[in-house]
């Protein structure tokens, strides 16, 4: 089967295109390289090096394709709040691109990066496919108008479509051709933070008085090969006319300090780090439940948090 991954040359897309390369599938990939990397994309696939934006390049790229990753995206929280305009012109007009491009070339197969920051703040630990969705920034708003959009596809024209909702992805993946990791800028997740604190510019622990155990907020971290499996097992999975929502996790939680812990015993030295007060909209604690995924991908995660963060240290060497 040939597939069309979008957003190829980013962290999870990179590593997509290089596993489904190894399993005997044929890949083109979309990416204009605006935070991904061009030298990230395997060198086995087909590369187009373009924007989702423009129509003509989207049914370039989908020609003999049978099933779309659809990962690209802007995905800084941050940035989505003083900047929302391009939220909702990448993640949402882009989508509304390609599920037009697929609906014209009947390309029947969607599988969609949707996200945690969908549920906004949780009323329920652990989070469900049936929680409440409320966003509190306009990136999990623009994930959440795409499921909508992806939703009325289904119904109307027959896609077969899930959405994963991905909580905390982390890890590396070491392909034939070298180490695929984490190289965003501004970096804004937790364990590459943690690997690259010094002296000079220590990591910083936002609240140490929540109320988890030891203070520190708890979130839900997975591996991005095992990310990846769940995500060959729903190109699978998917049934025509039909958009289903899965959450993507570990279904348990690490606190701040102890994703610090496990970084210290792969690293072998302390991390310097300090305490910061607490930041505004950032929830005590993420966890998926994730019996969703179990059954209807037949799916399981299988690498911990210690094997995420010794993945990336080696990556980052
Ligand atoms: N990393 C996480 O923990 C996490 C968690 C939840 C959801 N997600 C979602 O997973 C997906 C991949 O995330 P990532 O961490 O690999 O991010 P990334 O930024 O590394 O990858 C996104 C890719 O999309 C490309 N892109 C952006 N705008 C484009 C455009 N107009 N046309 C073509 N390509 C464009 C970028 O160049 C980049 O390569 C995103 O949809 C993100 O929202 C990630």
């Amino acid at each position: 089967m040939k597939v069309l991954v979008t957003g190829g040359a980013g962290y999870i897309g990179s590593t997509a295109t290089s596993i489904l390369l190894d399993r005997g599938y044929g890949v083109t990939v979309l990416d204009d390289c605006s935070t991904g990397h061009a030298e990230s994309v395997d060198a086995r696939a087909t590369f187009i090096n373009g924007s989702i934006l423009d129509a003509a390049t989207v049914r370039k790229a989908l020609a003999g394709v049978e099933a779309v990753l659809h990962f690209t995206a802007k995905s800084l929280v941050g940035e989505s709040v003083t900047k929302p305009e391009i939220y909702w012109n990448t993640n949402v007009n882009g989508s509304r691109i390609l599920l037009e491009e697929m609906r014209t070339l009947g390309v029947k197969r969607l599988v969609f990066s949707s996200t945690a920051a969908t549920y906004g703040e949780p009323k329920e630990i652990p989070i469900t496919e049936n929680s409440q969705t409320k966003p509190t920034n306009p990136y999990g708003a623009s994930k959440l108008a795409v499921d909508y959009m992806i939703t009325s596809e289904a119904v109307a024209h027959g896609l077969a479509a899930i959405s994963l909702r991905y909580f905390n992805v982390a890890g590396a993946h070491k392909s034939a051709r070298g180490w695929l990791t984490e190289k965003h800028d501004p970096e804004t997740h937790l364990i590459p933070n943690i690997l690259r604190a010094s002296a000079e510019k220590p990591l910083k622990i936002f609240g140490t008085d929540w109320p988890t155990a030891d203070g520190t907020c708890i979130r839900d971290y997975i591996h991005v090969v095992d990310l990846i499996d769940a995500h060959i097992a729903a190109l699978d999975a998917a049934q025509p006319g039909t958009h289903e929502i899965i959450n993507l996790g570990s279904g348990g939680g690490y606190s701040v300090k102890e994703v610090i812990a496990a970084a210290q015993s792969s690293v072998g030295h302390a991390i310097p780090a300090d305490i910061a007060p607490r930041r505004a909209g950032d929830p005590a604690v993420l966890i998926a439940d994730i019996s969703k995924a179990k059954s209807i991908l037949k799916w399981e995660p299988t690498r911990d948090i210690q094997a995420m963060v010794s993945d990336t240290w080696e990556s980052f060497h």
